[in-house]
């Protein structure tokens, strides 16, 4: 069979991937489904030596990458093997309703043993990902979140192109899992897990091709934590963001992706093998390795620029003439309240003054807001709380377009990391019809009242 250079490319930088620490396998094919996947309990070694229970995807850490392409449909076969229900939801995507993955609100709860088939189009190319929207602090906390890679319609040539699924474990230096959540950090920042992994290990050091362009898509796919992003002097380019193209790359010094974000870097690599470019994690003003590249020898050609990708098809929201929603986050304070029998109440944070008190089919409250099809919306989101948080919409792209704490380029994403006392204003056409989650994604915040949702109608 005649092997295309672009079959190469990705099977030489395949093959690059595969020697080394973290393996991202593809998973098993089936007549009639790009993909077959379950969730289940398996195990993974993320200490060396070391096997820890987790729940993942196909039972193992990292879970497979699945790759779509943008404008075609994806057929997903997916078995619940856990003990209790979940759903998947494909972040990011611009998603028909029946497929987002929220239980009650677009689909029943698959029960354990039940198989549903996740079967969508793609409209926008970039770096998504997918994770359950059911006992989310467990499910997402033991494991269950990968990479959705949608490849551009148009073949954008890099020599390698490597997903980075950034997780902090909360897990002892036995491998055994500690409290995913504690009251007194979900009514902060969340609970910070404290092994710190990239694809499953920690501070790995994976192959990069020497002179090739690379092209780094970093996920941040904890419950909590933000990672700050940056290169240890050496130059890259920001070339997308949440998934989404920037019309124009941006040199990165270093760039904060809260919980659900993903950051997309290209570069070109040294021309000498043997070579180490330090990836760090900023805390505070402080630095520290997160990976490290190391090039390898490849006989490619001389790169000398790195392309922008094409811009995703996004409505452009006709912002003369939006109606402004007005959205308040809060938090209810550092005392933990308690029900008239004295059970304490984790309600910690609030929408628009409100709580959603866990999902149950009873339960559904009324929409944060009721949107017409087809028009455009501004959300003017307030964060009085003390802490930051990444607020995260469903089934739509939306462009943040000000804020009152930096200088803003407007840039399309699915969630936007408001900084303590931040107030931001995004808009979006309301375009896809359905009942769309908006909550942060920090998992214990959502968890603990920052969660509603939008109907579009
Ligand atoms: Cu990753 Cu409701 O989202
Ligand atoms: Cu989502
Ligand atoms: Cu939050």
């Amino acid at each position: 069979m005649a092997i295309s250079r672009r079959q190469f490319l990705l099977s030489s930088a395949g093959i690059i991937a595969a020697s080394q620490v973290p393996q991202l396998v593809l998973a098993a094919k089936e007549p009639g489904f790009d993909y077959v996947i379950t969730a289940e309990e398996g195990s993974a070694e993320l200490i060396h030596g070391i096997n820890t229970s987790i729940w993942g995807f196909n039972g193992g850490y990292p879970a497979p990458v699945l790759r779509a392409k943008q404008g075609k449909r994806i057929r997903i076969k997916f078995i619940n093997k856990l003990n209790e229900p979940t759903t998947i939801h494909w972040h990011g995507i611009r998603i028909d309703i029946a497929m987002d993955g929220v239980p009650f609100l677009s689909q029943p709860p698959i029960m354990p043993g039940e198989t549903f088939i996740y079967n969508f189009v793609c409209p926008d190319a970039g770096t998504f990902w997918y994770h359950p929207h059911m006992n989310s602090t467990q499910q997402l906390g033991r494991g269950l979140v990968g990479a959705l890679i949608v490849e551009e319609a148009e073949t954008i040539d890099f020599d390698a192109d490597i997903p980075l699924c950034l997780k902090n474990w909360h897990i002892d230096e036995k491998g055994e899992f500690t409290e995913l959540s504690i009251p007194r950090y979900a009514a902060r920042m969340g609970t910070p897990g404290r092994y710190e992994t990239v694809n499953g290990k920690h501070k790995p050091t994976i192959e990069i091709p020497a002179g090739g362009l690379i092209r780094l898509r970093f996920l941040n796919v904890d419950n909590t934590l933000i990672y700050k992003i940056a290169l240890k002097d050496f130059p890259a380019k920001i070339i997308a963001i949440d998934g989404n193209a920037l019309s124009e790359p941006v040199p990165l010094t270093a760039h904060e992706i809260g919980a659900g974000m993903r950051l997309d870097i290209a570069f070109i690599a040294p021309e000498k093998s043997g070579e180490v470019i330090e990836v760090q994690n900023g805390k505070g003003r402080l630095f520290f390795d997160l990976l490290k590249l190391q090039t390898v020898t490849a006989k490619l050609p001389k790169r000398k620029n790195i392309p922008a990708l094409p811009v995703n098809p996004i409505p452009e929201p006709d912002v003369k003439n939006a109606k402004t929603v007005n959205f308040l986050f809060e938090w209810s304070g550092a005392m933990t309240p308690a029900d008239k029998n004295g059970i304490p109440k984790h309600e910690f944070w609030t929408i628009n003054r409100r709580v959603w008190k866990g999902m149950s089919k009873s339960n559904l409250p009324v929409p944060l807001a009721e949107l017409k099809l087809g028009k455009t919306y501004i959300f003017d989101m307030k964060n009085v709380t003390p802490h930051k948080h990444p607020i995260h919409m469903h089934g739509h792209t939306f462009t943040v377009l000000w804020s009152n704490k930096k200088k803003i380029r407007p840039y399309h994403t699915d969630t936007v990391l408001m900084e303590k006392n931040e107030r931001v204003k995004i808009a979006f056409v309301a375009d896809n019809p359905g009942r769309w989650m908006f909550h942060c994604h920090v998992i214990e915040h959502m968890k603990t009242g920052l969660m509603g949702y939008i109907s579009v109608v």
